[in-house]
């Protein structure tokens, strides 16, 4: 007897940069096609357009491409006076880059708690750090705008005011991401993002930028990434090799056009999760924590922030199981993050222990983050949630 064709269920990934690129191939080969043709590959007229088109978009007066977005937080450390002597504070329920850019000027990371709503850093926390007697001076305050969705600016802005400290934007999630009517990267004193290929706004390869409303900041950075040189061969500080390629800012100019589309896309696509989750029983409204009669909790969209869902992530519980189980079923899921910085094993000499900051080390243990793309199907969709229902029915 002939046996019946096995079905191979076509796999649903994370994320799926092929869809992007079919869309936009003729494009993105025009603008490498005119990169190309100048033979110029760092810095020229492609770096100088990314900047201003970027720094247009996002309302500041400057944008300063760099390597990566670990750069970029690193020298905006270093551009507002962060080093050794001084401390900032920030969250340690984030991409470790958040941290170790701290430690890579000389100064003290403070990690402060996270609001268990929206796993962003808790302005509570943070006065309470900045008000606690320590040998260093907080020079600044580092929010992260988790999975694109803005940290609470209100409170962070009153408190660079109150206590004297810079904000420093970590928006590497949050191109196009805002607080109220203002955009990531125009909240804070200096703001770093991350253009890494699986950020919501990507190249194809490394790559960052800094943008800043100081002038003075602007052109300290811009020296700093470039062997602290504003004129070839002469070199007022000690700076480093941290460009932003003219092949990359070619790519990032095309999509850059199409960036608010592909955001609201990702916004259409939470809200449907958010329903499907919802409709399938698995969560419930009063649920301060996952259990078995609330398997799923979502995290809150705060009605000052417009969230542009760079990641959509819920709290699941049992999520390693349901991880294993979505995986047989060939559904993609990541963890972001799964041990909080204060608990790595690196920055032990910080003392911190396990403990010390419960509502990170919760979120690093219930965090799952589902498929999440533009060009994400419904279909996909529906695949995703009814796999997580089968999963709690068994
Ligand atoms: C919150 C956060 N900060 C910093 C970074 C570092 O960016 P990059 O990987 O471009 O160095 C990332 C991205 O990986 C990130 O998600």
């Amino acid at each position: 007897m002939p046996q019946p064709p096995v079905v191979q269920r076509e796999a649903v990934p994370m994320l799926d940069l092929k869809r992007q690129y079919t869309s936009i191939a003729e494009e993105v080969q025009t603008a490498l096609d005119r990169v190309l043709k100048t033979q110029h590959f760092i810095g020229g007229t492609e770096l100088d357009e990314f900047e201003r088109e970027s720094a247009d978009y996002l309302g500041v007066i400057a944008c300063a491409g760099c390597a990566s977005g670990t750069d970029a937080l690193w020298l905006s450390l270093l551009a507002v006076g962060v080093g050794p002597e001084t401390s900032v504070v920030t969250t340690p329920f984030s991409f470790f880059a958040s941290v170790s850019s701290i430690v890579r000027c000389g100064a003290t990371p403070v990690l402060a708690e996270i609001d268990p709503a929206s796993l962003n850093l808790d302005p509570a926390g943070v006065e309470n750090a900045l008000k606690r007697p320590r040998s260093h001076r907080v020079r600044a305050v580092m929010p992260v705008h988790l999975y694109g969705q803005c940290a609470n600016m209100d409170a962070f802005d009153r408190m660079a005011h109150e206590h004297k400290v810079d904000i420093i934007e970590d928006a590497a999630q949050a191109f196009g991401a805002r607080w109220r009517d203002k955009k990531a990267g125009s909240l804070g004193k200096i703001a770093a993002f991350s253009f890494y290929p699986t950020k919501n706004l990507s190249a194809y390869g490394d790559g960052g930028c800094i943008t800043t409303d100081d002038k003075e900041l602007a052109s300290h950075v811009r020296r700093l990434r470039n062997h602290g040189s504003r004129q070839r061969y002469y070199h007022e500080e000690i700076g480093w090799n941290s460009r932003l390629d003219a092949m990359q800012a070619a790519v990032l100019r095309v999509k850059l056009k199409h960036l608010d589309e592909w955001n609201q896309k990702r916004r259409t696509l939470a809200c449907r999760y958010h329903g499907l989750l919802v409709n399938g029983g698995l969560v419930q409204a009063d649920a301060q924590s996952v259990s078995s009669r609330a398997p799923i909790t979502l995290l809150a969209s705060v009605p000052e922030a417009f969230h542009i869902y760079h990641q959509y992530v819920i709290r699941a519980w049992r999520r390693e199981e349901l991880r294993v189980f979505l995986t047989q079923q060939g559904i993609a899921t990541e963890v972001y993050y799964p041990v909080p910085l204060h608990l790595q094993e690196c920055f032990a000499y910080l003392g911190y222990r396990v403990g010390d900051l419960p509502e990170s080390e919760r979120a690093a243990k219930e965090v799952l983050a589902l498929p999440m793309f533009p060009e994400l199907r419904e279909d996909e969709q529906q695949r995703v949630v009814a796999a997580i229902a089968e999963f709690y029915s068994r």
